[in-house]
């Protein structure tokens, strides 16, 4: 699903990430692990797009996006979801939600959208219970 190859990329003169290769398969979970300033966020923020990849391939379901930029490889279904509390505070809890189901609904797929919202409600059903509060007034906790 994910091949990474030989990936070098960085920040101005300082290279980060020397020929990192590595195979994620469809249903797998992979965690990387190492130590602060590793290079862990470099990587993911290479595969989405926001740093660019001077060198290697990114191969998302067999589509080179390692060129692409991070709106197009959203929209291929590869996305990032940052660390830190990035919320649109004027905005509901459940908007801020469904804004992360943008491409869905570009793509009208409205039906999966509800689906998935139930899915993580399940999952976390303090969202359904605060899904009107404004993002900027959650504690941190
Ligand atoms: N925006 C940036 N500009 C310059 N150097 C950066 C930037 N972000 C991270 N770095 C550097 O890249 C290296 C890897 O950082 P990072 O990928 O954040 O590591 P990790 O996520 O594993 O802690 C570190 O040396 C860090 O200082
Ligand atoms: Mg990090």
């Amino acid at each position: 699903m994910l091949r990474i190859k030989n990936v070098e990329s960085g920040y101005g003169r300082l290279k980060v990430l020397k020929k990192v290769t590595m195979h994620i398969r469809a249903g797998e979970i992979v965690t990387i692990i190492g130590a602060n300033g590793a290079g862990k966020t470099s990587l993911l923020k290479t595969v989405s797009g926001l740093i660019p990849a001077r060198s290697g391939e990114i191969l998302f379901d067999m589509k080179e996006i390692g060129k692409l930029p991070p709106e197009k490889i959203v929209f291929l279904g590869c996305s990032l979801v940052p660390e830190g509390r990035q919320l649109f505070a004027p905005m509901t809890v459940k908007e801020n939600i469904l804004l992360g189901a943008y491409p869905q609904y570009r793509k009208k797929r409205g039906d999966q959208v509800r689906e998935d919202l139930e899915r993580i409600y399940g999952l976390f059903p303090r969202l359904r219970e605060r899904e009107r509060q404004l993002a900027g007034t959650l504690s941190g906790g």
